[in-house]
């Protein structure tokens, strides 16, 4: 790492985590615990201007050949400090044409074209790639309720992870095989332990803190003249691979096609050459329905099979509980109290929130293979399969 962008990273680490949570302090100690207009403006420009300098120190050096960690390190640390900005609406996509603040746009644009990332800091930075310095992981403030929700996110994606690396060694023993059976119960327990991290990341968080104070810093901005959406904890290839695999989704709906390929850019590169390897393979489900008719009498065939509902059915309790739990208590009951004006821009991709809550509701029905008229979902394989092993 070269010293500009050491520099950088220790102020990321440091004033920014404590100028920022000074803020939060300030916003939430008001009655309307959504303005942030006129509130601590000294400290929103001392963290505005001291973070320009580590920028502009790291443009003029142009240098994103450190190798992949550095610049990747200072993607996420420049797109933190968008994002605070954004937060603290020092900058608003709806307000403007361009980002104001171009030299942090064009070091962004720069570092992120060259590793093949969306110029913005990802989920992979505040999780399964956010590097512990003597304990001290990246965040926007030092709240409690902040670091629950990336430590729990990360617990979370790192689970969906284990079970999609289960998932995707099924396909290279087939489903008829001996270890198949294995495989499916190891992806079943990691997925036994994310709805063990969702209830309990429900239980502690704070729904206040999360609303008003953390949940702000996921918001879209503009890079140069682009608007990025926000980071969310989906922008990882796992739990699309399981939902690819399983075979609940496909890659030829058009509708979570759509999805892949927007979110395509929010991954690491080698998580988007996972996902694309995933998209050419045939999924374990449609391989079973292949079988069913001449061997559902088959002892492997029932073993095999009940153990793939088995994960089936634990993947649709991690999907069901993101939306009727998570998605419910800390985003759509808060904003039930909040006028149109408090409403604006509360969804990190953006869209109105009843629009984002239709869209995280397919998905979850998908993956719970729900019935569905229109036959997107797998409802009725699902069945059939069920039916054949009892
Ligand atoms: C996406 C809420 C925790 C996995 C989203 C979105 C929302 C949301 C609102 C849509 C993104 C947007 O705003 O545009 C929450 C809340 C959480 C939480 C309120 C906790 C307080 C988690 C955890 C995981 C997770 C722990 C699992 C690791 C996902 C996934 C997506 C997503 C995979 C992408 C859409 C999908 O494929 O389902 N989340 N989330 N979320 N979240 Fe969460």
């Amino acid at each position: 790492m070269s010293s500009n962008a050491d520099a950088f990273d220790r102020w990321i680490r440091g004033s920014f985590v404590e100028m920022n949570t000074e803020l939060e302090e300030l916003y939430f100690a008001q009655d309307d615990r959504s303005n942030v207009i006129g509130i601590g403006d000294p400290i929103k420009a001392r963290l505005r201007d001291e973070g320009h300098e580590h920028v502009a120190a790291l443009l003029s050096e142009g240098n994103t050949g450190d190798g992949f960690s550095s610049a990747f390190g200072v993607l996420g640390n420049v797109g933190l400090y968008l994002g605070a900005l954004r937060r603290h609406e020092l900058t608003n996509p709806e307000r403007e044409e361009r980002s104001p603040f171009p030299e942090a746009s064009s070091l962004a644009l720069h570092v992120g074209a060259s590793i093949g990332m969306a110029p913005r800091y990802a989920t992979a930075h505040l999780a399964t790639h956010n590097l512990a310095i003597r304990g001290v992981r990246k965040s926007f403030t030092s709240l409690k309720d902040e670091f629950l929700f990336i430590d729990e996110n990360t617990r979370g994606i790192l689970g969906l992870q284990r079970a999609a690396d289960a998932l995707g060694r099924v396909v290279h023993l087939g489903v008829s095989s001996p270890i198949a059976e294995q495989l499916f119960r190891d992806a079943r327990a990691a997925l036994d332990d994310v709805v063990a991290f969702n209830a309990g990341l429900a239980e502690a968080l704070d729904i206040e803190r999360f609303f008003y104070c953390v949940r702000p810093y996921y918001k879209p901005y503009r890079v140069g003249r682009q608007e990025y959406r926000g980071a969310n904890a989906g922008d990882f290839s796992g739990i699309n691979e399981i939902d690819l695999l399983l075979g609940l989704t496909r890659a030829n709906d058009p509708y979570y096609a759509q999805l892949l390929v927007d979110k395509m850019p929010f991954m690491l590169p080698s998580e988007q050459a996972r996902l694309r390897e995933c998209m050419s393979q045939r999924s374990l489900l449609d391989e079973l329905l292949l079988l069913v008719d001449d061997c559902a009498d088959a002892p492997w065939f029932r073993v095999n099979t009940r153990a793939f509902l088995e994960a089936c059915d634990a993947f649709g309790e991690t999907a069901r509980q993101h939306h009727d739990l998570l998605v419910e208590k800390f985003i759509a009951g808060p904003a039930n109290s909040l006028d149109e004006r408090q409403l604006q821009g509360i969804t990190s991709s953006g869209p109105p929130l009843e629009v984002l809550l239709r869209s995280l509701k397919i998905l979850r029905d998908y993956r719970c293979a729900e019935p569905d008229p229109a036959g997107r979902s797998r409802h009725a394989d699902i069945a059939r399969l069920r039916a054949a092993v009892g």
